[in-house]
């Protein structure tokens, strides 16, 4: 008998984190890689959150299992965050705290979904969405969104997606990977879609506050009372904080849902560590002046790298506007240097050139490799250099 359920045999592991993991192995024996894969901020959790969190371990608060859903405060704490950039108050019985967003986004999938149920999910998609339906016996949905409409699903295409299976759509505005961001007209069309038959809208807003160049972003949620009710918001500080490391996610939305999602952390990790919460009730409603200081070299980092990538030869990218991702086409370079495959590809610019993105195909974009520029301008501007070189070899 095999030892593994076919369900993990089944999954496939996260390109992103497998990316990492080899660059880190490359580094280990001496090669000087440049990384540019994963997708966390390169700056450390802002100081006045590190001190709440020093405080409440030292204070003896930390010590104790919370409720699963999450601490009373740190609710309240995320109502005031959703009234601020949302334009709506939550009650506390329609928030639940998790470990990371991820977690809550595969807590989601279980509640809603019966084996054979449907989640529409556009594509490039961040690489975990497709291998989390699966794992819970629904069934994803993908199509390819275009880049002449900037990787955006239209109500066209969802459309034409759409089953009597269909339980679920999957927005993730701004994207992980294209960094494109859907206007209000585009959501208000998507949303009243989404209502007219009847299919829930997780919306995984976890760049929302990320966004550069004058972009703005605009939340599904806070476009109509209906949408609000069809729709789970997935949120976390994780990107916006700094706080990859502590593992706070949260949803928002209709409060059976919610309630389940809550039950599912009850049987699995209890609650989400009691340090964390209290960091991210710190996170949430202490000084944010540090946040604009990361946004704005987050920016810096864009409009710096941006013209510096268009110029190396084969590659073609649109420019991004939030989250830390490029994700240039490189149809054309794969074709100048005699590659159809873009991970084989992705790996020669490992081996020859020594910077480690991270293959478009996990995110279901075989033309495209995702660049991170969460990390400093050097790096950047040095990584890009050999791109380059690589390239007019
Ligand atoms: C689109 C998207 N959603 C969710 C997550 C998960 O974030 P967290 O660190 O809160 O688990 C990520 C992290 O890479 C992401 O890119």
């Amino acid at each position: 008998m095999t030892k593994l359920s076919n369900r993990v045999l089944d999954m496939e592991e996260s390109v992103t984190l497998a990316a990492s993991a080899r660059a880190k192995a490359l580094k280990a024996q001496g090669r000087d890689i440049l990384s540019l894969t994963l997708g966390e901020p390169d700056f450390v959790t802002p100081k006045n959150i590190q001190d709440a969190a020093i405080e409440a371990i030292q204070n003896g608060k930390a010590s104790f299992y919370t409720v699963a859903s999450g601490l009373p405060e740190l609710k309240v704490a995320i109502s005031d965050y959703m009234e601020k950039f949302y334009g709506y108050a939550v009650p506390a019985n329609e928030i639940v705290v998790g470990t990371g967003a991820k977690f809550i986004l595969y807590a989601f999938f279980a509640t809603v979904l019966n084996p054979g149920d449907e989640v529409i999910i556009p594509t490039p998609c961040w690489v975990s969405y497709v291998d989390q339906v699966k794992m819970v016996d629904g069934v994803p949905v993908t199509f390819q969104t275009t880049e002449a409409n900037d990787f955006k699903a239209t109500v066209k295409q969802l459309e034409a997606a759409r089953t009597d299976r269909t339980k679920v759509l999957l927005l993730n505005s701004p994207s992980n990977p294209t960094g494109m961001i859907y206007s209000k007209d585009e959501l208000q069309a998507i949303g009243d879609w989404a209502v007219e038959h009847n299919i829930l809208i997780l919306a995984d807003d976890i760049y929302g506050r990320l966004v550069y160049n004058g972009n703005e972003f605009t939340a599904i949620s806070g476009l109509s009372e209906a949408i609000r009710k069809q729709t789970i918001v997935v949120n976390g500080v994780s990107k916006t904080y700094a706080m990859t490391g502590w593992r706070v996610g949260f949803a928002v939305g209709n409060p059976e849902i919610i309630a389940g999602i809550a039950k599912i952390i009850s049987q699995t990790t209890s609650n989400l560590t009691a340090v964390s919460q209290y960091a991210a009730i710190e996170a949430l409603t202490g000084d944010q002046s540090s946040i604009e200081v990361m946004r704005q070299a987050f920016e810096e980092r864009l409009n710096t790298i941006y013209p510096l990538l268009n110029e190396v030869p084969g590659f073609e990218v649109i420019k991004p506007q939030g989250a830390f991702y490029l994700f240039p086409n490189v149809k054309k370079a794969m074709e100048m240097k005699g590659y159809t495959d873009v991970t084989e590809f992705t790996n020669a610019i490992l081996e020859e050139a020594e910077v480690a993105l991270v293959t478009g195909a996990g995110f279901g974009a075989p033309e495209n490799v995702r660049l991170s520029y969460a990390t400093d301008l050097d790096t950047l501007k040095e990584a890009v250099r050999r791109l380059k070189a690589f390239m007019e070899k």
